[in-house]
């Protein structure tokens, strides 16, 4: 069902207040932009999942900056209407302060972004926050996985599945929340206790494998489209089984060429 669009972050508590759910999606490039925009989807996210769906890479750590602003004008040439979420890669913003917040306004100034996304809840990390949102530049937290930090964090784990993470992650929710965030990403939190952090929070949350009880749910494009024939995690849905769709079409068309069936008269140019 088409809603109003999600323009500015102040627009989000009202959303959650009015019981309104909010879809996002990762998106990549211009032409997944242009698709997406004829959507009723309402948040775009340029993720750091690029580094895996794109690049090939085993984790979401190698993006870089660059990268992702590179990524991001694309998105943004494609959905000029769409409100534009961009994650800050691993490293961005650990620095220092200055560092941190430099990095997030070249972000911003480059893409066109209406947020920034930063992983963690470290005493540091919400002092960070709190310093960009004071810059004008709108936060959304991301809390429970990090996959920024798997290396440290042991693995792809469920969290929230004892009562002393599950209030390490309600601590988490509320100092990002004071720290100014507009939104909390949840990633891989027991359903229940993302239920109840929903509950306990003003800001709108976003799951992803994190159960129904979220105020919204992101998927990761190349999942739900089923693009990747390899890769159907549980967390996921896939809403089109694209891949062999695709594998079936270039194999007609290689077919066709080797056979001299294309191009047709009705593709070719004659004076
Ligand atoms: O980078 C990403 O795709 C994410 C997911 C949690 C949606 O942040």
């Amino acid at each position: 069902m088409a809603t109003a669009p999600l323009k500015y972050p102040s627009h989000w508590k009202k959303a959650k207040s009015e019981g309104r759910r909010i879809s996002m999606a990762t998106c990549y490039d211009f032409s997944m932009a242009r698709l997406l925009s004829r959507s009723n989807v309402d948040v775009l996210l340029v993720g750091d999942s690029l580094g895996m769906v794109i690049q090939g890479q085993r984790s979401t750590v190698p993006v870089s900056l660059d990268q992702i602003i590179y990524h991001a004008e694309m998105v943004r040439r494609g959905a000029p209407e769409k409100f534009l979420l961009v994650d800050m890669p691993a490293g961005s913003y650990h620095a220092s302060m200055e560092s941190a917040v430099n990095n997030a306004m070249r972000i911003m100034k480059e893409t066109g972004a209406d947020a920034l996304k930063l992983e963690g809840s470290s005493p540091y990390l919400v002092s960070v926050i709190s310093r960009m949102v004071e810059s004008g530049i709108p936060i959304m937290g991301h809390s429970g996985l990090t996959p920024q930090s798997v290396l440290t964090a042991g693995g792809y784990r469920v969290q929230g599945k004892t009562s002393d993470s599950a209030a390490l992650l309600k601590e988490a929710a509320l100092e990002l929340q004071a720290a100014g965030c507009f939104g909390l990403l949840l990633e891989l939190v027991e359903a229940d206790v993302a239920k109840k952090l929903t509950e306990d929070l003003e800001i709108p949350t976003i799951g992803i494998g994190s159960g129904a009880g979220t105020t919204g749910q992101v998927l990761v494009f190349h999942d739900l489209l089923g693009l990747d024939p390899d890769f159907t995690p549980k967390h996921t849905k896939k809403y089109a089984d694209l891949a062999p769709i695709i594998v079936e079409a270039m194999n007609q068309f290689a077919e066709e060429v080797e056979k001299g069936d294309f191009p047709s008269e009705q593709n070719s140019f004659y004076s």
